[in-house]
């Protein structure tokens, strides 16, 4: 099982604490479990933390695919440069925020292009139809594109959890095709506002990100020098990891921020008003959430003891190991009634889903005592939790969301 977060531990009464308060406290005033809890404390303390350490010329957008929940976007406006969005649906959720908001991904129709014009929002093309298509678009409706180019990188983000470089892919455009599209957008008159690259995801070493980072700024120069535009903006992907598993170890932020000032002290001068941005989702609210939900059953088959709980793969797919992993591991996983008491006991921990698919932990330990109507924790929950699990599926409840914080 991987570690808990560090900074989690019992209330007075044994219970799990968070923000103060034991998570009965939570869990009554959001109106029961399965509940995903956001602890916003934590959010900040991690935007803190980047700001403390990255270049200051750095700006800090936030990946809106990583946690949507309305409230924690609103808080996030506050803490960060600007959002990078998915689709027009993730427009329509920070409308309503004046911040600096980009959209990626590829299969765009007309609805997104002509949704991300009318909000402002800078187009990151994945292909040279696409680019088409959105300057027809833009004519239709009387609105001077703002468009960037995604590029396909000729590398990779070393050991990350998912790659996104280096390989014939959906994403982005192959880096030597770029010039090309270039002068298609200038000659469009879109306001071409410059690069994205975003090479992969999910990586706990500080060299691989730095490595990447390196690699994008000479392929932005390289591409500078080919087509004689100097972007206004870059993004720099992200790529920024949280550990989930046991053997993993947090990300060494400092080591990144280091590697990066040395990066852009190599830039040309020509970069110097380029507005270089990184986006991130999981490294930002994974750590900060937590799922909840209660036992209902305890049973003993074949020597093992199954705790049953109201929860499942349905709000959080990635703790049973079916959102893309290659080997299933336990998330940080503890009884949250009892944070107090040593766990010694192995459980599955599982769902009342129609699938063995459906167990958020296998073996893990806990107290002797754990009960029916005790609460377990899994932690890491704060990002690809609700919103990328099927919550539809047996029509079971849904579960809950709701930011723990001490005011209001
Ligand atoms: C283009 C892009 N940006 C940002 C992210 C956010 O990644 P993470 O939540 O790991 O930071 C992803 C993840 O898939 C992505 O594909």
């Amino acid at each position: 099982m991987g570690s808990i977060p560090a900074g989690f531990g019992p209330a007075p009464n044994g219970a799990l604490e968070i923000e103060r308060h034991p998570v009965g406290y939570w869990i009554e005033k959001a109106g029961g479990t399965p509940l995903f809890l956001y602890d916003v404390e934590r959010v900040e303390a991690q935007v803190a933390a980047f700001r403390r350490v990255m270049p200051s010329r750095l700006k800090l957008h936030y990946a809106v695919k990583a946690n949507p929940f309305g409230p924690l976007l609103d808080r996030m406006a506050a803490l960060v440069d600007g959002f990078d969005l998915a689709s027009r649906g993730e427009i329509a959720r920070v409308a309503h925020h004046d911040l600096p908001k980009s959209i990626a991904g590829p299969g765009k129709s007309i609805a997104d292009h002509e949704a991300a014009l009318r909000a402002g929002v800078v187009v990151h093309v994945e292909s040279e139809g696409e680019a088409q298509r959105l300057c027809d678009v833009a004519t239709q409706v009387g609105i001077r594109p703002k468009v960037a180019i995604r590029v396909n990188p000729p590398f990779l983000l070393k050991g990350a959890g998912m790659k996104m470089g280096g390989l014939a892919s959906a994403f982005g455009v192959d880096a030597e095709r770029v010039p090309n599209l270039v002068a298609y957008l200038l000659d469009q008159d879109c306001d071409l506002r410059g690069y994205h690259v975003y090479a992969g995801s999910q990586s706990l070493s500080a060299e691989a990100i730095v490595a990447a980072q390196a690699a994008t700024l000479d392929l932005v120069v390289a591409l500078t020098a080919q087509t004689g535009m100097v972007p206004a903006e870059v993004n720099l992907g992200g790529g920024f990891g949280i550990p989930y598993y046991a053997g993993e170890t947090p990300l060494a932020l400092d080591a990144v921020g280091e590697g990066l000032a040395q990066a852009l002290s190599r830039l040309p001068p020509d970069f110097a008003e380029t507005r270089l941005i990184v986006e991130l989702g999981r490294w930002l609210v994974g750590e900060a959430g937590v799922y909840l939900t209660r036992i209902l059953d305890l049973k003993e088959s074949g020597g093992q003891t199954f705790a049953v709980t109201d929860g499942g793969l349905q709000h959080m797919l990635a703790a049973s190991g079916n959102f893309g992993q290659f080997l299933r591991r336990n998330y940080p996983i503890a009884n949250a009634s009892r944070m107090g008491e040593e766990a010694t006991v192995p459980m599955n921990i599982v769902g009342r889903l129609c699938t063995p698919l459906d167990l958020l932990g296998d073996q893990v330990s806990m107290p002797e005592d754990t009960a029916v109507g005790d609460v377990v924790a899994i932690f890491c929950a704060g990002a690809y939790g609700l919103t990328a699990s099927p919550h539809d599926f047996l029509s079971q409840p849904k579960a809950l969301e709701m930011l723990a914080q001490s005011q209001g």
